[in-house]
């Protein structure tokens, strides 16, 4: 009998989900395993939406972003009750093992499902926000930081021709990894993330200067952790004298069609769930550490 594998998307849809479920269908089917799709996260496994999933199903998804299978934040998953009747679902499938593409909260509640109903499982970091302990790469991030980047130079554009500052806000939860990155990359003027607490005052007299050389407009790159874009842009009103706008990302971030490299690493990052399901890691999340992928 052929072993059975299912896949499930959790939290926050990434573009690079995409690319893995194609290579999921792939690889399983290469590995004569039967692949199954999980729609809708945990909501799906505690609703039984667990379907066979073939070639057909991935043709011509590796170019989009979102996920076709759809995700989900689970509060039901949080009971145990409900997890007994997702492990009912799929023992009813005859499938015994899951890969997860999601993040921490995603993994924590998969580790309590392992131990309380024995189905292996194996994790593939995935958020934009970059901020999964042990990982230095979570499926998503490059194709984020592309949409963001092009954002910037756009907005870039409008700043220059008004003379105007812009507070441009990134998302990331908590974590200021996509601020800090563009900012970097973007070449902005200012960057404000939670991981390292700044005085804006200490940057008026350097921004004063650049005025008095000729600068005639700013872009400000402000982590949503933060909560204080429109404290920012008042700040640039009041103290410089620069009419400021905000904009805020939002869920731009989430979409478009993944990066080459979203596509390599989640061609990588499947390969090797499906390697450590098949030699029998039963719990396991796969970290991208230094260049190399550990579990
Ligand atoms: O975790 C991914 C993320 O996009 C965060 O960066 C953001 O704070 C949050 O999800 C937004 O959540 P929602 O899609 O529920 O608005």
């Amino acid at each position: 009998m052929k072993k059975k594998i299912a896949i499930l998307c959790s939290g926050g849809d990434v573009s690079g989900m995409n690319p893995a479920l194609k290579r999921f269908v792939e690889y399983a089917i290469a590995r004569g395993m039967e692949p199954y799709f999980v729609y809708h996260g945990f909501e799906g496994l505690i609703d039984n939406r667990i379907v066979p999933a073939g070639y057909a199903d991935v043709s011509g998804i590796i170019t989009r972003g979102g996920t076709k299978i759809g995700s989900a934040r689970s509060e039901r998953f949080k009971e145990s009750s409900y997890r007994t009747i997702a492990a009912e679902n799929l023992r009813s499938h005859g499938i015994g093992m899951l890969i997860v593409l999601g993040g921490d909260g995603s993994f924590r509640g998969m580790e309590q499902f392992y131990r309380e109903q024995g189905i292996a499982f194996c994790g593939i970091p995935s958020t934009i926000d970059n901020d999964i302990n042990g990982t230095d790469y979570c499926l998503g991030v490059d194709t984020a930081l592309g949409v963001i980047r092009d954002s910037i130079d756009q907005i870039r554009d409008t700043a220059a021709s008004f003379r105007r500052a812009f507070v441009i806000e990134t998302m990331g939860r908590n974590c200021g990894y996509l601020a800090l990155v563009s900012a970097l990359t973007s070449g902005a003027e200012l960057c404000l993330i939670p991981e390292i607490p700044a005085d804006i005052d200490e940057y008026k007299p350097c921004f004063i200067s650049q005025v008095e050389h000729g600068r005639d407009y700013f872009i400000a790159v402000v982590s949503e952790a933060l909560r204080n874009s429109d404290k920012v842009a008042a700040w640039f009103e009041a103290e410089l004298g620069f009419e400021t706008r905000v904009a805020v990302l939002g869920h731009t971030q989430r979409g478009g069609n993944p990066s080459v490299y979203d596509r390599l690493m989640a061609y990588r990052f499947v390969t090797y769930a499906i390697d450590a399901l098949s030699e029998g890691k039963s719990d396991s999340v796969i970290c991208y550490s230094k260049s190399h992928f550990v579990f």
